[in-house]
């Protein structure tokens, strides 16, 4: 694999390449990541991954400093998986100013869910992202269903700026517990670690109960939050919403559960299409 720090480095190895499938990322990687850069080889015979933990999407109080950096085995792991390229730039080739020019996606999709908790979040999200696709101009590019409200948001950037990128979905990676795969799992104490899973349980509960008829979301929602909270979490929505753009649902449309909370200091989130 070879490793760009810098733009003009990328740009002149993938100079002659036909197909690019792209996998951004935030690096700290684990088996979610690593799917979606083994699907990539599927879609393109070069692929190409970034690791850049990017400022912008960040609110002040979050944790961009103490965000988990492991460059080393991430480069291991991206080796093992048949990454081609890696772009890592440092934040002076990513801002080398102070970003001016920014994407805003529709308040109606980025002021819900995790865009409610986490202001100015998919701005930051869609910005990066759109900058990470001039810079690799790839022909596809992976992102997974773990972040659902991303995937929505950048799926209509691809589609309302016309890129010509198609956008390729992968499922959720999971541990054997049910507890998707994230960076921020490592914030976890042994004992959170062991209660994290009822997240996930809560999911699986309101999809089984929706499948078999239920319709009252709101009770659903509200058994699950109560349940989460009597477990000492702290819930910021449990919530029953149709895939296309994450609002109400209003008929008989394709359905996600998507949940957030807190669990000591760490803030997980879930979702499962029902
Ligand atoms: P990051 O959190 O590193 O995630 C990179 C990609 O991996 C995203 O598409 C995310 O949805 C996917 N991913 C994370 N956990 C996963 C899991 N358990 N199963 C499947 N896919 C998973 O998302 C970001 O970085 C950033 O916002 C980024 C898009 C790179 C922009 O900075």
């Amino acid at each position: 694999m070879q490793i760009h720090p810098t733009i003009a480095s990328l740009r002149a190895a993938l100079a002659d390449a036909r197909r690019v499938a792209f996998v951004p990322t935030m690096g700290n990687l684990h088996d979610g990541h690593l799917d979606l850069m083994r699907k990539a080889r599927q879609h393109a015979d070069v692929v190409v991954a970034s690791i850049f933990v990017n400022r912008l999407q960040f609110g002040p109080r979050e944790d961009f400093d103490k965000y988990p950096r492991t460059f080393e085995n991430d480069c291991a792991q991206l080796t093992a998986a048949g990454v081609d390229h890696l772009f890592a730039p440092d934040e002076q080739e990513m801002y080398p100013t102070p970003q001016r020019y920014h994407v805003v996606p529709d308040p109606a999709h980025t002021d819900i869910l995790e865009g409610a908790v986490r202001a100015g979040h998919f701005g930051g999200v869609a910005t990066v992202v759109l900058k990470l696709f001039n810079i690799v101009q790839p022909q596809v590019a992976l992102f997974g269903k773990k972040d659902y409200q991303q995937l929505m948001v950048l799926s209509n950037m691809v589609r309302e700026l016309a890129l010509p990128i198609e956008i390729v979905p992968g499922d959720t990676i999971r541990a054997a517990d049910g507890l998707a795969l994230s960076s921020r799992n490592g914030y976890l104490s042994a004992a959170e670690r062991a209660e994290a899973p009822r997240l996930n349980r809560q999911l699986v509960r309101i999809r089984e109960r929706v499948q078999a008829g239920e319709r009252d979301y709101l009770r659903l929602e509200t058994e699950a939050m109560a349940e989460l909270a009597a477990h000492g979490w702290h819930p910021d929505y449990v919530t029953v919403r149709r895939r296309s753009d994450l609002q109400p649902p209003s008929g008989d449309e394709a359905l996600v559960v998507l949940a957030a909370a807190r669990l000591g200091t760490t803030r997980l989130i879930d979702n499962l299409e029902i």
